[in-house]
């Protein structure tokens, strides 16, 4: 077996999501999934059509390794529209899903041996992408008193001359926090390439959040479809790049993955287009979140919960939960906890190590289900938790 696979960590929720699964296949009915980071709305209707239409016409070939022209342009348009950015076509590529981006992304900036930045806790498939590269990611602590953003001074201390980049993700996954504009160009300023997740962009509920792009053209945007307009499943994510850049990610392309799905690409340019204008289904969408975002945050603290940082964006609550941890009456572990609330409450929620070693103490709630669901979730941690 190779042993960089071998390194790579495995997600922890799988296991919550097998005890879920077990325990449907038992029988039980009434289980509430808070752990999945997944929208559980129906894609855009103008997607759907697209995705249809583009079928009868047998829009089923290659495309364009980069992805189609209108649609880059479309993503373009986008990015001028909500950063004031100016980018060219000719830097944006479509990928399958933003995982492949950040996988390209690896593998193009780093040498065996080179080192990445990212944040612990943070999402945690970061540094299996370092490690494919076969390069270190180097975690840098952060906490809820920055929102789990980086202190820039502290920074400082982590970087080497084997630092090839560094990874920022906002809004957050797992805390939902957004990083300030004065953080970003601090980072910007740092000269090293900025690889900026912005998979949760466009889901955003207080405040802005804003591109990479505004601040250095040395970053590598990722960002995608699935999220902001629900379609996990159609794989669609892109990459924009520094010109120079371009021809090497391109080369990638046509040999590891040669294109993204051609009708996944029709669905996005629908999305642009049709879902983002005012009152459409990626409105509807973020209004709904926003309304169970409103809902869960005070009821969680009304039940104990430390919530110390604003959960602005994506669909996620870190919640504090170390004072149930220290309660001689609960698990002593986050991932116990989460366990036992399982087997007690049925409401199934990501335990915070699964985000990295400094989260444990936390419980990630989403809030991609229904607000009756939520409602009702809450009602039962309620009654376990006193
Ligand atoms: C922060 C972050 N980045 C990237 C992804 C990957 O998204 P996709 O490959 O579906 O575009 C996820 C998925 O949960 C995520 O939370």
């Amino acid at each position: 077996m190779n042993q960089t696979v071998k390194q790579m960590t495995s997600f922890i929720v799988m296991d919550i999501l097998e005890r879920v699964e077990k325990m449907r296949a038992e029988g039980v009915s009434d289980i509430i999934s808070m752990e999945v980071g997944e929208p559980d709305f129906d894609i855009p209707s103008s997607s759907k059509s697209a995705v249809e239409q583009a079928l009868r016409r047998s829009n089923t070939h290659y495309t364009h390794s980069l992805g189609d022209e209108p649609l880059r342009q479309a993503i373009c348009d986008l990015y001028r529209r909500e950063y004031g950015v100016e980018v060219t076509s000719d830097r944006v590529m479509l990928t399958s899903g933003s995982s492949p981006a950040i996988l390209m992304a690896m593998l193009l900036l780093c040498n065996p041996g080179d080192e990445v930045i990212l944040s612990n806790p943070g999402y945690s498939c970061y540094a299996n992408f370092v490690r494919a590269a076969h390069a270190v990611p180097v975690e840098v602590p952060v906490d809820a008193h920055t929102g789990f953003c980086y202190d820039v001074r502290e920074l400082h201390s982590y970087i080497t001359p084997r630092t090839k980049a560094i990874f920022v993700n906002s809004p957050m996954n797992p805390a939902g926090t957004l990083m300030s504009p004065e953080v970003m160009k601090e980072i910007a300023s740092l000269g090293l390439p900025v690889v900026s997740d912005e998979i949760y962009h466009g889901l955003v509920y207080e405040g802005k959040a804003h591109s990479m792009l505004e601040f250095t053209d040395n970053t590598y945007v990722l960002n995608g479809f699935s999220k902001r307009f629900a379609m996990t499943g159609l794989r669609l994510g892109y990459m924009i790049a520094p010109q120079a850049s371009m021809r090497d990610l391109r080369t990638l392309q046509q040999n590891l993955m040669i294109c993204a799905p051609s009708l996944s690409q029709k669905a996005a340019l629908a999305a642009l287009n049709e879902a983002l204008k005012e009152g459409g289904d990626a409105e509807r969408m973020r209004h709904a979140y926003d309304e169970r975002r409103r809902f869960l945050v005070p009821a969680l603290r009304s039940i104990g919960f430390m919530i110390e940082s604003n959960p602005a964006g994506a669909f996620y609550v870190f919640a504090d939960a170390r004072r149930f941890l220290n309660d001689s009456r609960f698990p002593s572990d986050c991932y116990g906890l989460a366990l036992d609330l399982l087997e007690h409450t049925h409401v199934a929620v990501t335990p915070g190590i699964d985000f990295g070693s400094r989260g444990e103490g936390y419980l990630r709630f989403s809030y991609a289900t229904s607000l009756e669901n939520i409602q009702e979730a809450v009602r039962r941690l309620k009654d376990y938790l006193s």
